[in-house]
């Protein structure tokens, strides 16, 4: 697509970085229904789905998104059967090892949001082995939500920061929403400029709650494992035709 230049490509026109989103999160929904409808289960579609993450992540790279924030696990997506988050925590195992073993030379830096001390021993320590090898990347960043909500994650922030005041660190006076911002988990990222969510669910169901107050949402009647690049293309188009006003005129 023409009017999505990788950053510093020289042909680039002058508005192409303002139009295409530097923050694009996407909630990877459907995977369930996507099964269901072929009689398969549902972890057949969560197979498929992670496949389709690795597929469109790159894709997102390619085009020049700065930052990717994807919604894998939620906070309460523990209430599912533990058949299914097994199922689930397999699929985080492959995908993490797979990364460290096929993709040394990829320029995407992986960062997870969340609370990943709920997660098993091995899995812990496969998402520090991937941290400590992203961590002198300087592509992409890509945020991997997993037991991440956006609830859990503004509690975490009060605490952080009524300790610093209980502790004479800050004033109550200096919390700002900046410093607010600096205790979450994308501290330093710029909020996204838009959120994607296939399967035609219409709500936030817990992403990026602080973070999204001005984000622009696009609703796509397709279950992730059916999500495509020209799909994406399709999303990026319709974003580049927002006008966000941000409150003023
Ligand atoms: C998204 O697909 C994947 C996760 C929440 C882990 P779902 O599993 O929610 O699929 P549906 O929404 O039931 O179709
Ligand atoms: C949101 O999807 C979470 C992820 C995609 C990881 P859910 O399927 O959990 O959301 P609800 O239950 O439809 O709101
Ligand atoms: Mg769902």
């Amino acid at each position: 697509m023409a009017l999505f230049f990788k950053k510093g490509d020289s042909a680039k026109p002058r508005q192409a970085e303002r139009i295409l989103p530097r923050h694009l999160g996407i909630i990877m929904d459907g995977n369930g229904r996507w099964a269901k409808k072929r009689g398969m289960p549902r972890s057949a579609g969560h197979t498929v789905g992670a496949a389709n993450f690795k597929t469109i992540t790159r894709y997102c790279a390619k085009i020049g998104i700065e930052y990717l924030t994807v919604y894998a696990f939620s906070t309460e997506n523990w209430k599912r059967p533990s058949a299914e988050i097994n199922g689930l925590m397999k699929l985080f195992k492959q995908y993490l090892e797979e990364s460290l073993r096929d993709f040394r030379d990829d320029d995407i830096k992986v960062r997870f949001i969340g609370d990943t001390e709920a997660f098993s021993s091995d899995l812990r320590q496969l998402i520090e082995e991937t941290r400590e090898v992203c961590k002198d990347r300087t592509g992409m960043v890509l945020n991997i939500a997993m037991n991440y909500g956006g609830r859990d994650e503004i509690l975490r922030a009060v605490k952080q920061i009524s300790q610093k005041v209980s502790q004479g660190e800050l004033t109550q006076e200096e919390i700002t929403e900046e410093v607010f911002s600096r205790h979450l988990y994308t501290a330093g990222q710029p909020d996204p400029d838009l959120i994607i969510r296939p399967s035609g669910e219409q709500r936030i169901s817990n992403f990026l709650l602080w973070q999204s107050a001005y984000t622009e949402y696009i609703i796509m009647d397709i279950l992730w494992p059916d999500f495509t690049t020209a799909d994406l293309d399709a999303a990026l188009a319709e974003y580049a035709r927002r006008n966000r006003r941000f409150g003023g005129v």
